[in-house]
């Protein structure tokens, strides 16, 4: 089975977005007894909570389901894991110093934004939690050609 982890600061936008759009993805492809997914936050602040009712609203609207619940990165995610996918600088930065305190973490760390055909492979999914509409419809944007993306990466790095 193929892990994949998508990380954000709250667990409660960009990454749940992440993991929904992967999870639709996955499951088009017939592909869901090979990939599982699941994200988590930076921060407990939101630990518990669902995701953001605006990025349900938004997501729901464009068929996709947002069912999870926000939790905190864990260190064991790091042995568990095989690919950790960061949305911003920040998230990757602390998901790699939790990677270092562990001695035999196998993950693999990537930008999301490292999938994105628009844009340069170290650019950001935008943190949209103070925006407006049109900054979660960015956000939307730019997951699904993302999560898209990853899923041809990860089928040909695993002969799927
Ligand atoms: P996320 O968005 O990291 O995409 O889940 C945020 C959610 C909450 C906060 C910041 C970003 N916050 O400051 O509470």
């Amino acid at each position: 089975m193929i892990k994949i982890l998508f990380v954000c600061l709250g667990n409660i936008c960009r990454s749940p977005l992440a993991e929904g759009l992967f999870r639709a993805r996955v499951g088009e492809a017939g592909l869901d007894d090979k990939i599982v997914m699941d994200s988590a936050g930076t921060d407990s602040y939101h630990a518990g909570q669902p995701p953001d009712a605006r990025m349900r609203a938004l997501a729901a609207e464009r068929g996709i389901r947002l069912d999870c619940t926000a939790r905190n990165l864990r260190k064991d995610d790091l042995l568990e894991f095989d690919y950790v996918i960061a949305m911003d600088h920040s998230n990757r930065e602390r998901i790699t110093r939790v990677h270092e305190r562990i001695d035999n973490a196998t993950s693999r760390i990537f930008l999301m934004r490292a999938f994105d055909s628009v844009g340069k492979p170290d650019a950001e999914v935008p943190d949209p939690y103070y925006g407006d509409n049109a900054d979660f419809e960015t956000v939307f944007e730019i997951l699904d050609r993302s999560t898209r993306n990853l899923l041809s990466f990860v089928v040909k790095e695993h002969y799927l």
